[in-house]
């Protein structure tokens, strides 16, 4: 997976995202917008012994590839918002590392397809990684920075 000293990463998808988005624009934005959308994430049979036990959690982490984003800015104005921030005080798909996470709850595993509830990535999407959601802050720890702001 990563190549050698100095040369940076490389990265292969472990699957592909299955959802009902198949542009940006269908995507719900801004203020108090949900994400209730079904979809599956598929996984590569090559990968599908590390799907192992994965059943038991109710959310996962999907850590993805926004791949119909081209370049970055390090100010982004969020749709929630009229003013600046910072890119890595946002989740704008415009960055330096174009990583994607998402927390979807699984519905249901049917080998190495697992349907899912809360998708917000486009069909087709490249998956790289899936791990168990287990928060462990507790809510009234959690600062929720600019976007406490605008009331999102
Ligand atoms: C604000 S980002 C947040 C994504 C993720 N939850 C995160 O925090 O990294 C969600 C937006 O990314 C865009 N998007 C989804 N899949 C994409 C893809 N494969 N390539 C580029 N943009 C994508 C859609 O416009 C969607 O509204």
């Amino acid at each position: 997976m990563a190549g050698g000293k100095g040369s940076g990463f490389v990265m292969r998808p472990i699957g592909r995202v299955h959802s009902p988005y198949r542009e940006a624009a269908q995507v719900p934005k801004g203020k108090g917008a949900e994400h209730q959308e079904e979809g599956v994430l598929e996984v590569f049979p090559r990968f599908e012994p590390g799907l192992k036990d994965i059943e038991g959690f109710s959310h996962l982490y999907v850590v993805w590839v926004f791949d119909r984003a081209a370049g970055y800015d390090l100010l982004a104005t969020p749709p929630t918002d009229s003013r600046p921030h910072g890119v890595f005080a946002t989740r704008s798909p415009r960055r330096p590392n174009p990583i994607g996470l998402t927390v979807v709850s699984l519905l249901r595993r049917e080998g190495a397809r697992l349907h899912v509830r809360g998708v917000d990535m486009l069909d087709g999407t490249p998956i790289l990684d899936l791990k168990p959601y287990l928060s462990s802050v507790p809510a009234e720890e959690l600062r929720r920075g600019w976007l406490a702001e605008v009331g999102a």
